[in-house]
């Protein structure tokens, strides 16, 4: 499906007051565009292993938009004290520093992307008005949403239209200029949302199913007030590529053919496996509590440079141990539930919510003991969420920070909110934005003005 632009019909206030912004300072806008967050319910940190995830779009969005200049971009955000506005005259050779990320970096990677992609030799200069409420480094994709609006701005703003899945990938790429080797959940259920339904979406090739969640089935999210911001560290990219090595070994052992295996799915399509297979040879191949460098070299038969140059990123170059049996079991184990998942609602029988709550507490344990991307905060919210009667809680998203997901009865959200405001937010104000219900919204929307 393209990503069509729609006429715009002025009846939204928050939209018109944002128009009426960029209006007064610069004149009338070309296009608006609006791009919302996401919330992962089940399935972390396998989009980069080739499995599937299930998120579903948030209300929290980015909205952007723009003008056609004579050349360059300008960029301004509403919220100019904490993200000043920026400059860049020509956009050819686009540099972006993956040391000193800015806010503005993301956009950058977003408009890199389709102007390198589509081969735009002669890009329109650009004015961009921004305004995010997706809460940063909360877990929530406030960064993708960033690349999706400017890959979005880019399209809109040369007159070039685009599938919405051939979309998705592109942004899922771009993202990587940053550094960070993530998969394409975000940038997907943010293109290809649709409002009421969660999706379940695969990868290579890019698909996504509508999933009805079950009647009752209210999600509540709350952020543990402990920011991360994936890109400034190297635990993520530490995660991706002891998946890389977890797989590359299981591959040498499996497949006598041994082609290139890059991910943990790739093996197990390769040996036609079930998951419950999978997991047996994790444990009996990857037999180690850690990997040393050494161990690595020698399981593979490859050059500490080529380990360095094939494998491993900048950020990750010097890692010495590799937590291999743990990594895997998490990934194989989190790909089985993602599926469970679907099915029980798609089923949607009797004692369906619990089911998938017990689904959910699984999912946040395996990342706590098997993944190690968890903290102490999500581990305290994740506590306080079952202690006041959530079906299932986990942390949702990269993780080491950031918020939880809880599946609570649609009879105590009110009782489950204030519980939380009283217990893990005690003497705190102000939290809108901090713990609220969450229905599944639309996707990114592009309106000619
Ligand atoms: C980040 C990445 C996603 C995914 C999640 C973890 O949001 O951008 O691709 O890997 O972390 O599930």
């Amino acid at each position: 499906m393209m990503l069509a632009a729609e006429s715009y019909d002025g009846k939204d206030e928050r939209l018109e007051e944002f128009l009426t912004e960029f209006r007064e300072v610069h004149g009338a806008p070309e296009f608006l565009i609006r791009v919302p967050g996401r919330v992962n319910l089940i399935g972390e940190h396998i989009d980069y292993c080739g499995y599937a995830v299930h998120p579903m779009a948030i209300e929290q969005d980015v909205l952007v938009c723009l003008k056609r200049t004579e050349s360059g971009l300008e960029l301004f955000n509403k919220n100019d004290s904490l993200y000043p506005s920026f400059k860049l005259d020509i956009f050819e050779n686009l540099e972006i520093s993956t040391d000193k990320i800015q806010w503005w970096s993301y956009f950058l990677c977003g408009l890199k992307g389709v102007l390198e992609e589509k081969k735009i030799s002669k890009p329109a200069g650009l004015k961009v008005y921004i305004s995010g409420r997706i809460p940063p480094s909360a877990g929530l994709s406030s960064s993708s949403a960033l690349v999706v609006s400017a890959a979005i701005t880019a399209l809109s703003g040369n007159g070039i239209t685009m599938n919405k899945t051939e979309l998705a990938s592109l942004c899922a790429r771009a993202e990587r200029f940053i550094g960070t080797q993530g998969g394409g959940m975000d940038q997907a259920i943010e293109i290809l949302a649709k409002a009421g339904q969660a999706k379940l979406i695969e990868f290579n090739p890019l698909q996504s199913y509508d999933v009805q969640l079950p009647v009752g089935a209210v999600f509540v999210v709350a952020n543990s007030l402990q920011e991360k911001n994936k890109a400034a560290s190297n635990e993520f990219n530490s995660r991706v590529v002891e998946c890389r090595l977890a797989a590359k070994i299981l591959a040498k052992r499996l497949i006598p053919t041994n082609g290139k295996f890059r991910g943990l799915r790739d093996v197990q399509t390769a040996t036609n496996q079930s998951h419950e297979q999978m997991l047996e040879h994790v444990e009996a191949i990857l037999d180690k509590q850690v990997f040393t460098r050494a161990d690595v070299l020698e399981q593979l038969s490859i050059t500490d440079q080529f380990l360095r140059d094939e494998i491993l990123t900048n950020d990750t170059e010097n890692m010495e141990n590799f937590k291999l049996k743990q990594r895997a079991r998490h990934v194989y184990s989190e790909s089985a539930r993602v599926y469970k998942f679907r099915d029980i609602c798609h089923s949607a029988g009797d004692g369906a919510l619990r089911s998938l709550g017990e689904l959910m507490n699984f999912s946040h344990s395996s990342c706590r003991d098997d993944y190690e991307c968890s903290a102490p905060s999500l581990d305290k919210l994740v506590e306080a969420s079952l202690s006041l009667g959530a079906y299932g809680s986990r942390l949702t998203g990269a993780g080491w920070g950031g918020c939880t997901v809880s599946l609570v009865p649609s009879d105590s959200v009110s009782d489950f909110m204030s519980g939380l405001k009283t217990t893990y937010y005690k003497g705190r104000e102000d939290l809108e934005n901090v713990v609220f219900q969450t229905k599944p919204g639309a996707g990114a929307q592009l309106w000619k003005l």
